[in-house]
């Protein structure tokens, strides 16, 4: 287990500024989620932390040891961190066998060949994938082949693992069990993890926290359930869960208590930004805090239903009210008829 300091990290690439001042901490045995868009800075602050591309300013420090330290001139080469990676494209060699691509690093590093049998054994009993050090790339799963990587970055032990959309080539539902599998794996080798994804739930379900990046800088520190119903800005908000989005004004402020309004509509909400009477606002509901009413009603607006789709556990509904395109999910189909349509105040997070 190791404790990981980022401080202040910059980067230029191609003319422009990827990481601007990124900080953050990774406490020891933590998984953390380096979630947001593509092209927001995740690959780049992970292969900083690699030691595969070296910043242009800031200081990394890994336990005691100083990794990169831009003023001091400090640059660790890659090879000497110690880290474990782990990488979208599996980058397995094809012409090696399973035993042979998890044992070529403990080769370079000249570890005798006793020691380097019983400890890929270990490693591949540890994954499940005993009986398949004979196999070549081609004749694994992608799961399977996922998982020699995998294998590949833990055999030296490393303090730290770092993950680059590990799960993102595995299809949908091997994905999500991947997930269970590879929290737990982390948790059982009792090692630190970046994992890099861009998949919000995915972030969710295996970090103890996520780091929020929006064009090089961190949104939003924090953990998975606070981060998904306490998102701090417009744009946490609108990236975590499916939403509804309503542009208007704020009519009314009672401490966090605020009311908005736009062309035909008005709703309570929770204040999150700093917005006064009269400014422009946008406020964000959950599609699955978004509900279905019987008739009127305070923060209630009457909608008429455009289309509604059938997904099996849940239909997913769109609805037409005066300026406001408004979707939710329902158990049921909505029958052709006036619709009345709730967004709970304490859920109308308002920016
Ligand atoms: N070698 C490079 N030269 C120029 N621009 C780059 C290079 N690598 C990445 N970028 C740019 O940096 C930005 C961030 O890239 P990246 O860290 O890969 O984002 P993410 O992993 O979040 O999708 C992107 O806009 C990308 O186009
Ligand atoms: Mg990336």
């Amino acid at each position: 287990m190791a404790r990981l300091n980022v401080t202040e990290v910059h980067k230029r690439l191609g003319g422009n500024q990827i990481l601007r001042g990124t900080s953050f901490t990774l406490e020891e045995g933590e998984i953390v989620a380096l979630l947001g868009p593509s092209g927001s800075g995740k690959t780049t602050l992970l292969r900083a932390v690699a030691g595969l591309d070296h910043p242009d300013a800031g200081r990394i420090v890994l336990d005691d040891e100083v990794l990169y330290d831009g003023s001091a001139g400090i640059v660790v080469p890659a090879e000497k961190r110690s880290l474990g990676l782990v990488f979208q494209s599996y980058a397995l060699w094809p012409h090696k066998t399973v035993f042979e691509n998890v044992a070529y690093g403990l080769k370079l590093r000249k570890v005798p060949r006793n020691e380097i049998a019983d400890r890929v054994a270990a490693v591949l009993g540890q994954i499940g994938l005993t009986g398949m050090a004979d196999r070549h790339p081609h004749q694994l799963s992608g799961g399977q082949q996922q998982r020699v990587a995998l294998s590949r970055a833990i055999v030296y032990n490393p303090r730290l693992i770092l993950l680059d959309e590990p799960l993102s080539n595995l299809d949908a539902k091997l994905r999500e069990e991947a997930r269970v599998w590879l929290r737990g794996l982390i948790q059982q080798l009792r090692i630190s993890a970046i994992m890099v994804t861009h998949d919000q739930s995915e972030a969710l379900a295996i970090a103890d926290r996520i780091l929020l990046l929006d064009k090089g800088r961190i949104e939003q520190e924090a953990t998975p359930v606070e981060i998904y119903e306490r998102p701090k800005t417009l744009f946490a908000a609108e990236f975590m869960g499916a939403n509804n989005r309503f542009s208007g004004q704020v009519a009314e402020l009672k401490g966090e208590r605020c009311r908005v309004s736009g062309d035909g509509w008005e709703l309570w909400g929770r204040m999150r930004g700093d917005r006064k009477v009269g400014d422009r606002a946008e406020a964000i509901v959950r599609l699955e805090k978004t509900f279905l009413a019987e008739g009127p009603g305070e923060n209630r607006i009457s909608a008429k239903l455009e289309a509604a789709l059938y997904l099996g556990e849940r239909w997913d509904c769109v609805f037409q009210a005066s300026s406001l395109r408004l979707r939710l999910w329902s158990p049921a189909a909505p029958a052709d008829r006036p619709h009345w349509i709730h967004v709970p105040e304490g859920s109308l997070l308002v920016f």
